[in-house]
């Protein structure tokens, strides 16, 4: 059941900070940061699903400026709680089409989208508009960073349509992906040990890279960078994920 923060309700916020997942490894933020604020160059920075501040409160906490958008109060509330929480401003609704107000403070010199969560947003027409409403919020020079996984169609045997990404003997993972319609969903199934059973799917969107740069030209921006993840190494055939940077040109 879909409740009015979609698919991050205070369930998912309760637990999000809890995951032992690689992207909230201390090392892992740590980089993430570091190549942002050298994105931002000085200037304000927007997080298009900010989330519970992973990275909007590390971020801040070197010195840059950080406003936020979000679909989910219940994130937010998680962020509140936290060290910092309050100071960050947040405007409440969906990143594709949402408006900061920048008269008083100036545009960003950057935005940033991280953790797959382009992917959320579930038709070609919703990305597309995010990245329209994303270069409105840009100052000239300023820059759109994405980190995102490539789509992991080879994965798929001939035949079939479902890749698993979690086993264990509680719970496992998996993703359906409709090829057709470039939608996927990925489905979480959890066991107790007294057989209690809990299951959520949530939908998306997969993209390609070179999708995202063609979004990115109608939305005036030029691809700037593309590397393999944060630790800027060259993006390969064997690159699982990207991190892409587009600029707004100057003039
Ligand atoms: C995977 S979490 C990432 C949170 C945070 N950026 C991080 O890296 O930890 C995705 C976040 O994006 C938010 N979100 C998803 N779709 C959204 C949309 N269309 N508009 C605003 N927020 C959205 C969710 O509520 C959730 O907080």
């Amino acid at each position: 059941m879909i409740d009015e923060d979609g698919y991050f309700g205070e369930d998912v916020a309760e637990r999000y900070d809890r995951s032992s997942g690689p992207s909230f490894q201390p090392d892992v933020i740590e980089r993430t940061v570091q190549v942002l604020a050298e994105l931002a160059g000085g200037g304000r920075a927007l997080e298009l699903g900010i989330g519970t501040g992973r990275i909007a409160l590390p971020l801040a906490r070197r010195g840059v400026p950080v406003h936020g958008i979000e679909l989910s109060r219940a994130m937010v509330a998680g962020m509140r709680a936290k060290p910092g929480g309050e100071a960050i401003g947040v405007s409440i609704g969906d990143f594709a089409t949402t408006t900061v107000d920048t008269r008083a403070d100036g545009a960003f010199s950057l935005a940033y989208l991280v953790f797959n969560t382009i992917m959320n947003l579930t038709s070609q027409e919703a990305q597309v508009a995010c990245f329209r409403n994303v270069a409105a919020h840009l100052e000239p020079g300023g820059c759109f960073a994405i980190e995102v996984m490539v789509p992991e169609l080879r994965k798929i045997p001939a035949g079939q349509n479902i890749v698993p990404f979690h086993t264990s003997p509680t719970g496992w993972a998996y993703t359906v992906y409709d090829t057709v319609t470039q939608d996927a969903t990925c489905h979480y199934v959890e066991v107790t040990e007294d057989g209690v059973g809990s299951a959520r799917s949530v939908p998306f969107r997969y993209v390609w890279p070179a999708e995202l740069d063609l979004m990115a030209q109608l939305a005036g921006l030029r691809l700037r960078d593309r590397w393999d993840g944060w630790t800027r190494e060259p993006f390969t055939e064997d690159s699982a994920q990207h991190v892409s940077v587009w600029e707004k040109p100057v003039s």
